[in-house]
């Protein structure tokens, strides 16, 4: 059963919104929207980085930024359901004991599963490499590029059961030209997501956004 969105309230500069920012990698994302908060008044603060792995980049951008942060690797000791339910757990609880508002999936490679979405649903989005539902999953940059198009782009939307498939809040378009490989094509496309997440969770925080 899929369950109703419940969106966050919406923010004041004196009571910014707490957000807890997901990454699996690199955190180019993570370190444009730290930045873009240090930048002057906002309606969101970053409280929180989780990372599946010690081991993923970015956490050294929460570190330079002062914010706290925390790996949480699958538990070893478990297998299948019962691994990805004690993983999550993890991350609620410490997600529950930070008093968060708004989780920012951002490269955050790990399905997350029915129980969590549904009870985060609404305060829970993501930034996906492409224009949604064109190329959803692992691939996009690939699966564009093979498939020939001329224009693809990044999507931020809410997250629901589906696999990149909740409500479209915005997207922007990037070109792609002939000469492109899957590196270049990343890149063109992360310019453009560095610009597009901050300003999404502007307009998630001040309540000009519905599901
Ligand atoms: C981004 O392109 C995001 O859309 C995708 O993974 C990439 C993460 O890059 N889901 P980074 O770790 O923020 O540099």
């Amino acid at each position: 059963m899929s369950g109703e969105y419940v969106l966050p309230r919406k923010a004041t500069p004196d009571s910014p919104l707490r957000l807890a920012v997901m990454i699996s990698g690199g955190g180019s994302g993570l370190q444009a929207l730290l930045k873009h908060q240090e930048g002057g008044t906002r309606l969101h603060a970053t409280t929180l980085v989780i990372a599946d792995s010690e081991s993923a980049g970015g956490l050294s951008h929460a570190r330079d930024y002062g914010v706290d942060f925390v790996a949480i690797p699958l538990p070893k000791d478990l297998k299948g359901d019962e691994r990805r339910s004690a993983h999550e757990e993890q991350i609620m609880n410490i997600i529950d004991s930070k008093d968060i508002e708004l989780v920012v999936l951002s490269g955050y490679m790990r399905i997350l599963t029915s129980s969590f979405v549904s009870r985060w649903k609404g305060r829970l989005v993501n930034i996906h490499p492409s224009l949604l539902p064109d190329f959803p999953g692992a691939h996009a940059q690939k699966d564009a590029l093979e498939a020939g198009v001329r224009v693809s782009g990044c999507t931020v939307h809410f997250v629901d059961e589906g696999v990149d498939s909740g409500p479209i809040i915005e997207q922007r378009e990037v070109p792609v030209l002939d000469s492109d490989t899957v590196k270049t094509l990343s890149e063109r496309i992360k310019e453009a997501e560095h610009e597009l997440y901050p300003k999404v969770l502007d307009d998630i925080s001040s309540g000009r956004v519905s599901p």
